[in-house]
């Protein structure tokens, strides 16, 4: 049933649950013989990470990042900080970085910038979601699950306010729930 603060619904269950099945398959064969690191960006890319993680048949290890990034506006600052980083050491060692939507790209960009000069086998990106036409910075993104109007979309680890983490697909939210 859908949620009554969502207008409509952009991805579907079944939509995701597919994607992430081909994308753990196109990820498991570009890696094969190797051991991934995936590191998720916390916390909306947790959710995909956990579907992903099930799709992929090479071994994997996870760690995890935090970024400040929107708090509760729905805008981009273009301030970013770490909050949380990684508990592994990535030297050498082939890092899949997984986030949940990429808008601007300047949560990217940085958090690669800072990657890379720990020097890992290979740096890579995989996001569930990305906005047509919005990127202001270029990231290379290997893997993407789908294209997205430039809309502020929740569900699947999307929040607003925090809220809307645990629906299973994507939505649109209707404007009066943003009063609340
Ligand atoms: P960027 O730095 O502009 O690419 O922003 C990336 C981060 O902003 C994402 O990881 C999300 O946490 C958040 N974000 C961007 N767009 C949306 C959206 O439509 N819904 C929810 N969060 C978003």
């Amino acid at each position: 049933m859908i949620h009554p603060d969502i207008e409509s619904i952009i991805v579907s269950e079944d939509e995701i649950r597919q994607r992430i099945a081909e994308l753990g398959a196109e990820i498991s064969r570009d890696y094969a013989g190797e051991r991934i690191l995936l590191v998720a960006v916390l916390r909306g890319a947790a959710l995909f990470m956990a579907d992903l993680a099930r799709q992929i048949t090479v071994p994997v290890e996870i760690d995890f990042m935090a970024v400040s990034s929107y708090g509760s506006s729905t805008k981009s600052s273009g301030v970013v900080r770490i909050l949380k980083d990684l508990d592994e050491q990535i030297e050498g060692r082939h890092v899949l970085v997984i986030e949940d939507i990429l808008d601007t790209g300047l949560t990217l960009k940085y958090l690669l910038k800072n990657l890379a000069s720990r020097k890992p086998a290979s740096l890579e990106v995989v996001t569930l979601l990305s906005k047509e036409g919005k990127q202001r910075v270029p990231i290379s993104c290997k893997y993407i699950g789908f294209s997205v109007p430039d809309e502020f979309v929740v569900g699947f680890g999307l929040d607003f306010a925090e809220r809307y983490r645990n629906l299973p697909y994507i939505g649109v939210l209707r404007p009066s729930a943003y009063q609340d």
